[in-house]
């Protein structure tokens, strides 16, 4: 069994050493040069963890390699899978398939007997209809079929989401293709993994409503936690409270920030554009996502009236620049938003994120970036946490009450106690729960 993977960007770099792990001979393409010639070195340009080790033992097996040349990689592939991006198109908000449309062309050239060719990549409903399409006008005389296998991976966390997923979703419209597919996760298929087989349109939907789902998981508990403040309630006894609940579900209820990251945002916007083209909108995503983006810059005034109401000529230093931990990626971050808003009103920022300074310094110009934690506490009048990364849980707070210049802290993500804090002597605003004071 032979598959080509074409993109090696998060989702196509991870299926395509996953499937080299189920022994499948596996070949990633990208068309940028540089990242194949560091992949050959065995530089991983993405941090995931364990994923170096992976793709390391993988070349060494002799399974994975990689090329820039997109015949080479098609070149007797059984299957040809699609893991380019689609960004959301400037000005309308579209999932942006231009990328995907260029790399399906050049496939069809290359096809050389019967082929599967899959979209990883998240895709519209209607996408693998017109790359059925685009295929059979380029080439009436090829034997093909198009599938679409979207995929739930969490960065941070996706060696084991793609080895041990809640299912697998195929939309396949003929017993040769759904053969191949079911082959190729052979390994799954064998630990009973449920494996939904679709027409293509469905498996498309799927992704889409999942991602908006959990979206709006995610924002309907943020919205009670902002209640609950009010109310002095505490939302992780709601979340408990209701989680337990199987209809409900315990999982992603955990208040926070607001969502960032490169799908859900993306994808809840695409979502709602394909509704509103088929004129039955999603009311319900729409309003997630309205309401998301506001939270992000609502939170830098939690953070001002943490700080008595003003930050001007204040220090503020933020832990944690990332969407989430365990990743370096800052796309759509909130710290994107509260960052630059704590700069407007007029304080000094001093940040520190385990994995995304560099791609952080791009962005957040004017900030000060330090070298750890502790270094960017030093001196400031608050702290606040904006991504749970397990070194923040564990901080020092005797060391911290030494460095900053009043003991305040704002924790975004609600991972101390806060009696704890109060009893440390610190000032600690939360999310949801009731805000404690110093009492030691
Ligand atoms: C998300 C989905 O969870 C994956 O199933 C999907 O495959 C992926 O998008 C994709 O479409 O490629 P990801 O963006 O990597 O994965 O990250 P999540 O763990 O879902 O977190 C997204 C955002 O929601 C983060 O900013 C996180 O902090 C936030 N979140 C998550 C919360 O605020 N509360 C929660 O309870 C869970």
């Amino acid at each position: 069994m032979r598959v080509a993977m074409i993109g090696t960007g998060y989702v196509g770099l991870v299926s395509g050493t996953c499937f080299s792990e189920f022994g499948v001979e596996v070949v990633c393409m990208d068309k940028d040069a540089d990242k194949i010639e560091r992949l050959k070195k065995g530089e991983i340009p993405i941090f995931e963890p364990g994923l170096d080790e992976l793709v390391k033992s993988n070349v060494e097996g002799g399974r994975l390699s990689f090329t820039t040349d997109l015949a080479v990689a098609v070149k007797g592939a059984d299957a040809v899978f699609i893991a380019v991006g689609t960004p959301s198109r400037r000005g309308d908000g579209h999932a942006d398939l231009s990328y995907v449309y260029a790399v399906v062309k050049e496939i069809a050239v290359a096809m050389d007997h019967y082929t599967v060719v899959v979209t990883k990549s998240t895709v519209p409903v209607g996408t693998g209809r017109e790359v059925q399409r685009i295929i059979k006008a380029a080439r009436p005389d090829a034997e093909f079929d198009v599938v679409s296998n979207p995929e739930f991976m969490r960065e941070g966390s996706a060696i084991n989401d793609f080895m041990r997923p809640d299912r697998v979703v195929i939309g396949a419209e003929s017993d040769r293709a759904r053969e191949l597919m079911r082959k190729l996760y052979r390994v799954l298929y064998i630990i009973e993994t449920p494996i939904l087989f679709t027409n293509l349109e469905t498996s498309e939907l799927i992704k889409y409503a999942a991602n908006a789902f959990l979206a709006t998981k995610i924002t309907f508990i943020n919205e009670v936690a902002d209640l609950c403040e009010k109310v002095g309630a505490d939302v992780h006894d709601v979340a408990k409270g209701i989680g337990l609940d199987g209809r409900i579900g315990k999982k992603f209820l955990h208040p926070g920030p607001g969502y960032g990251g490169s799908c859900f945002p993306k994808d809840t916007l695409a979502l709602t554009k394909t509704a509103q083209e088929h004129k039955s909108p999603l009311r319900i995503v729409e309003t997630v996502a309205e309401i998301n983006d506001l939270r992000k810059v609502r939170m830098a005034a939690k953070i001002i009236a943490a700080c008595g109401g003003t930050v001007r000529g204040k220090t503020i230093a933020v832990l944690g620049l990332t969407f989430k931990p365990n990743t370096d990626d800052m796309r759509e971050s909130p710290s994107l938003d509260i960052v630059p808003a704590l700069r407007t009103a007029g304080a000094t920022v001093r940040v520190y994120d385990p994995e995304g300074m560099p791609e952080a310094e791009k962005l957040l110009p004017g900030a000060v970036f330090c070298k750890d934690a502790y270094e960017a506490m030093t001196g400031a009048d608050a702290v606040a946490i904006l991504t749970e990364w397990n070194q923040f849980r564990s901080l020092d707070l005797k060391r911290m009450k030494g460095l900053l210049k009043s003991p305040v802290m704002i924790d975004m993500r609600n991972i101390y106690v806060p009696a704890d804090m109060a009893a440390a002597g610190f000032t600690y605003t939360c999310i949801g729960r009731p805000n404690t004071r110093a009492s030691g």
